[in-house]
């Protein structure tokens, strides 16, 4: 306001213009709070974004086409994306940093890890809160789960997975990691009916990425080292 007030004195600015910059700095200060919100509701833990993501760490990424999911358009469309590869390559990074831009676009995320996910479902049917937690879970913009059948589930958690990705299917996108290959997937559920119904589901019409190579994370403990020099 202070800064506004000595700008329009020295550039002599009439007063309709001095307010209508007052209002515009309002707004952009609305529009940060909403978009830390998002992030913040997201609940993403570490931040991990795409400018801290460096792809020469992985030249066969298309970055054309991670830059294009940066924008939410596969939001929009309710398509998903599936991130595969071994340990440390950099799945939860972009997983993580393709949710952040989503919040910058406005777009509601839920980020959980696989494990967790299941654990917060029971726990929510035990205590009574399990039609407004699936509720969340259906209608967020973007579902992200981490380390995708990292370990096998129970009938009663397949069947609320499957209730959550059939209601948001086609419409409403899911990102997914995994260190196992897809064709894995099928072993974690009880049922092979169910989990066929869900994993077709989550497969139709989802980009697929596929990461390489050794594990970042010693790399990123040197390069820290050396930081720290
Ligand atoms: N291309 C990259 N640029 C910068 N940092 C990276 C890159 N890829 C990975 N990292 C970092 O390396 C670490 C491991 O990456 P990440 O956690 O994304 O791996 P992951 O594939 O999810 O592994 P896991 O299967 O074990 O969960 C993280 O600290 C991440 O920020
Ligand atoms: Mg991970």
């Amino acid at each position: 306001m202070e800064l506004r007030m000595l700008e329009s004195q020295q550039n002599q600015l009439d007063y309709k213009t001095f307010l209508s910059l007052l209002l515009q700095d309002e707004l952009d200060a609305r529009q940060v709070r909403k978009i830390q919100k998002l992030i913040r509701d997201a609940r993403f833990g570490q931040e991990l974004t795409l400018e801290n993501f460096d792809f020469t760490w992985a030249p066969y990424l298309n970055r054309t086409q991670i830059r294009e999911l940066a924008t939410g358009v596969f939001i929009s469309q309710g398509e998903g994306i599936i991130l595969v590869g071994p340990p440390g390559t950099g799945k939860t990074h972009l997983a993580k940093a393709i949710g952040h831009e989503a919040c910058r676009k406005g777009y509601t995320v839920l980020f959980y890890k696989f494990h967790q996910l299941f654990a917060e479902l029971l726990r929510a049917d035990s205590n009574g809160t399990i039609d407004r937690f699936l509720n969340k879970l259906i209608h967020c913009d973007l579902l992200i789960v981490d380390d995708f059948a990292f370990k096998k589930i129970d009938q009663k958690n397949s069947e609320f997975l499957y209730s959550i990705v059939d209601a948001r299917y086609g419409t409403r996108s899911i990102i997914l990691t995994s260190n196992r290959a897809m064709t894995d997937w099928m072993n974690v559920f009880p049922d092979p009916v169910i989990a066929g119904a869900i994993l077709d589901r989550l497969a139709h019409q989802a980009h697929q990425i596929q990461l390489k190579g050794e594990s970042l994370r010693k790399k990123l403990t040197t390069k820290n080292r050396k930081q720290d020099l």
